[in-house]
Parts: structure tokens; sequence; C-alpha cells
């Protein structure tokens, strides 16, 4: 990276090639000679330059230019000039991953009542085999995961999110069409591959294509459409059978491979590969026809320089690699050990045990709950921050889950028969309670509070930090590590609640998730940093422990 030196009214100064445009531009100055560090062997450092940026501003000694001291204000001066429309679009044709993928989550609830009761003998299943059908999907997002890591390096994050439509689209035409068991559950391990893939690759679009203003909520847009495509799904299969529903998931993917192929790869991906003419092109895209995308550009090679090229091992001993990793790693740990799957499963026998007739109905009532409060979570994001949600979500879901306990723990012996499959399908078996306990609504209460809990910080947030810690040269292995991770403890935990229940009864297994979700809020206040509001470079500053540029 080069300085330039530029005359102004009061003087000369040296700035960052990169924020010269825009200071030239705000202050009338003119550039008067560039400078080579490399060739002069100059090693200005950091403060050197804020120094002088602040020099030739103070020396204007204006209150307009006593706001352009700093980083902060530059990045306040370039997103002023920014207009967002196109990169909401963006926003919203990559999105459309995380709906195909709420849609695939979504898909067993409606569907294994069908399949369990079909009259085709060759498709139906027992017990067994509809657990597998409806578990097999977080197998195929664990490996997705993994694959995912390693297409976002090879063929950028554009491209993967194209792929990622493909098993999508094959595995629901394969249940649509499936004759044998096998067809179905390869279908379904098909659109569980996509899943992870997808979980892996649209955060990482969207945290390099948004700019730090409204980062957050772009980046819950995520979550919030994972749970609106559950919701979709658990709304379409109210009127479709279970192949007329596979049909109609397979839609979603459909536009993303067509929509995505009018969107720009990102600009941090194109400068990571040399392309500096296309990451202003993208930039130009993304940000509108106004702002001067050159100073964004040289900010974020600066930080593609300081990071090297390509993932080693060694790079694992650097702490703005091991702290970020354990933490996203921990994050997704966390996430799933609240036992949110096991709970969304168990939402059908509460509503029942409400007298609620309509058990369809009852779930598209978590389901819009968690839509709802996952918006509100998308929409105060950058004005709250991610630790104040996680903390307040973290404990509503350990009073709640508590609570849960409470119910169970007054309600023993009415339930000792509850099955996992009764369950996740809903199909057959209830908590019976009878008229002289009916504590239903303490459940359903508990219930309601722990899914928008969920929806407020603990469903969005992994996601969206594990997009904005990485640095770009470990951001496929990294991510795919805590994909990996997230899916493998979603399986473990949806497998095991069975086992779960009869080792601690109902009563303990949900205690137990009351206390993990009491470590989260500690972990929380501990170690997750505040990344509201920072650039992705000042983020990786903060864990190298170098003062934000
Ligand atoms: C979690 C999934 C969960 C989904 C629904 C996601 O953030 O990773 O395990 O099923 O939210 O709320």
């Amino acid at each position: 990276m080069g300085l330039i030196q530029i005359q102004t009214p009061r003087g000369q100064a040296t700035l960052t090639a990169g924020v010269v445009p825009l200071l030239v531009e705000l202050t009338g100055a003119k550039q008067i000679d560039r400078i080579d560090l490399r060739s002069r062997r100059t090693r200005t450092s950091t403060m050197d330059i804020q120094d002088e940026r602040r020099r030739l501003l103070d020396a204007e000694g204006t209150d307009e230019y006593e706001t352009v001291t700093g980083v902060r204000s530059e990045q306040d001066i370039y997103l002023d000039k920014v207009q967002n429309g196109k990169l909401y679009l963006a926003v919203f044709v990559s999105v459309l991953g995380p709906l195909s993928f709420g849609f695939v989550l979504g898909y067993s609830s409606p569907a294994i009542p069908d399949l369990i009761t079909t009259n085709d003998d060759r498709v139906r299943l027992n017990d067994d085999q509809a657990s597998w059908f409806g578990s097999i999907v977080t197998l195929g997002a664990a490996v997705g995961g993994l694959l995912g890591g390693w297409l976002v390096e090879r063929i950028g994050r554009k491209l993967s999110l194209m792929f990622c439509s493909l098993p999508f689209v094959f595995g629901f035409a394969i249940i649509t069409a499936a004759q044998n068991l096998w067809m179905l559950y390869v279908g379904r391990a098909l659109t569980g591959l996509a899943s992870g893939v997808t979980s892996l690759v649209v955060p990482v679009y969207i945290s390099e294509i948004a700019h730090e203003r409204v980062r957050g909520t772009m980046g819950s847009c995520v979550q919030l459409m994972v749970v609106t495509g559950i919701c979709g799904a658990y709304v379409a299969g109210t009127y479709l059978g279970w192949r007329w529903l596979a049909l109609c998931c397979s839609l979603p993917p459909t536009l993303l491979i067509v929509g995505m192929c009018f969107m720009p790869e990102t600009p941090r991906y194109l400068l990571s590969q040399g392309k500096r003419r296309e990451a202003e092109e993208a930039l130009r895209f993304l940000r509108g026809p106004d702002a001067p995308v050159q100073w964004e550009c040289a900010r974020i090679e600066e930080a593609c320089d300081h990071q090297g090229a390509g993932f080693k091992v060694s790079d694992l001993l650097e702490p703005c690699v091991y702290k970020p990793l354990a933490i996203g790693v921990l994050l997704m740990f966390f996430q799933q050990a609240t036992g949110i799957n096991a709970i969304m499963f168990y939402a059908e026998n509460i509503f029942e045990d409400a007298h609620f007739d309509n058990r369809a109905l009852g779930t598209v009532i978590v389901g819009l709950t968690q839509v709802f409060f996952t918006g509100i979570a998308a929409l105060i994001m950058d004005r709250a921050g991610r630790k104040v949600l996680l903390c307040i979500s973290g404990v509503a879901m350990t009073i709640s889950a508590a609570v849960f306990g409470v119910f169970f723990h007054l309600t023993t012996g009415q339930h000792n028969n509850t099955s996992v499959r009764a369950m996740a399908s809903g199909v057959e078996g209830s908590l019976g309670a009878g008229p002289e306990v009916d504590l239903a609504w303490l459940a359903l209460a508990s219930m309601g509070i722990f899914i928008a809990g969920f929806a407020l910080g603990w469903g969005p947030i992994p996601w969206l930090v594990m997009s904005e810690i990485f640095p770009s040269n470990v951001k496929g292995f990294a991510s795919a590590v805590c994909v990996l991770t997230n899916w493998g403890n979603a399986f473990i935990i949806t497998k095991c609640f069975q086992d779960l229940l009869a080792l601690l009864t109902n009563a303990g297994t949900f205690w137990l998730f009351s206390s993990m979700c009491a470590i989260n809020v500690v972990f929380t206040i501990a170690f997750v940093p505040e990344t509201k509001g920072k650039t992705l470079e000042q983020i990786q500053d903060n864990f190298r422990g170098t003062p934000a540029q």
C-alpha cells in the first residue's frame, strides 16, 4: 500500500492512498506526490498515518473537519454516500438459500405423519424409519458444512451459493418421485447436504457484501428466512400431501440459482484473488454510483495484506485465528445445547395437552412466533448489539426451560410413556394431562417464551458472529468447523433425546437444558466480542491485539 502526499490550503500531509480520494473531495486538497512505501523502505505505523490525518484535518480548524478525524469518521462520511438498494437486492436473493434450508427443516413435521399413514407400502415409515427420515438431514448438513468450507475458497462465495441449489432441487425431486425408502433417505440427505453448504456460504456472502451500518440486520435475515421457511413448510403442509409439498419446497432453490446469476461476487473474495477491477465493479454495484469505492477497496486490500494468502495449519497458533475459532465453535455448541430442536419437536404435544384440537395449527403458531421474534431481532440487531441480545435470550431460555422442568416435575407419572417419535411426529401419544392437574398453560407459556427467547438471540447471532470474526484466509476452514459442530450436535441431541429422557427424566432433561442456557449467558459475558458497528477488519484487529485502523 502506498502513501500519497497532498497539499491542503493549510499545508502538506501524507496519507494512505485509500483515503485520499475521499479527503481530496472533502477538503479540496490537491495530490502532489505518491510515495511507494516498499521502495523507500519506510515503515509508517498506523499511528503515524492517523496523526497525519489528524494534522491535516486539525489544520483546517473547523468543526466540519473535526468530525473527519479518526477512521470511524472517515467510515461515516463514506457510508453517508452509500446507497443500499442493490445491496438489499443481493441479500434478498442470497437468503433464498436459508429459505430453502428452512423448508428442509420444516418438511418433516407435516410429511412424517403423512408417510406413517400412507397406503403405499413402498414408502410407509415405521417409528425408527421416521426418526431417521427426520434426523438424516442434520448428518447431511454436517458433511455439507465441510464441503461448503472447501467450496467458498475454491470457487468463491457466489458460485458456491449457486452450486448448493443443485442438491436442494435434486433432493426434493428424488423425494417427489420416491418409489422406495432409500429414495426418501437419499433425497433427505441431499437436501441436508445443501442446507449445510448454505448455512456456511450465505452468512459469509452477506457479511462480505454488507457494510457495518446494516451488517447485523442483513446477517440476521439468514435466520429470519430459515424460520420463515420452517413456517412456510408447516403452512403448505396443512394443504399439500408429502409429494406435492416436496415439489413446492424446490421452488426457492430454483429461484436462487437464477437470481444469483445477476448478483456480484463479494469484493473481499475478488480482492483476495487479486482482481481489483472486478472488486471495484462489485462495490460500485453494491454501494451505488456516489460512493468513492476505491476507499473501501483500499481498506479491504490493506486487511488482506495483513492476513496473508490461504490457510496454513500454523495459522492456528495465531491469536487472531484460535480465539475467534474457539468462540465460533462454542457458540455453535451452545446454540444446540439449549435443546431448541428437541423443544420444537415437542411443541405439537404441548399444544395437544393444552387442548388445542388442531395440532397443525399449533405448529404454525410456533413457526409464526419464531418468525415474529426473529424479525424483531433483525430490526434491532445493529442498535442493541449482539452481546445484549445473546444475554437477554439466554436468560429468557434459562428461566423458561427451568419452568418447563417444573411443569414435568409437577405432572410426573402422567407422561412416562411419551416417546421421542410421538414428540417428533406428533402422531401418537400425548402428555396425558388429566383434568385434575391442568397445568398445560404453564407448559404453553414456557414454550412460547423459550422459542421467542431463542429467536431474539441464540437463533440468529451464532451464525452472524461466525460470519464476522474470522480473517479472510481462514474463513473457509474455520466456518466449516463451526458448521460441523452445529449440525453434528443437532444430530446428537435430537437422536439422544429419548435416552436423555429415560436417564434424567423429563424434568431433569429440561433442567439440564436450562443449566446449559445459564452457562451460555456466562460464556457470552466473558468471551463473546461485541461486533456491532465495527468493520470486519476492526473486529480482526481486536483479536490480534492491535489498535483498530
Ligand atoms: C439452528 C437450527 C434450528 C433453527 C430453527 C437454527 O439457527 O441452527 O438447529 O433448527 O435455527 O430455529
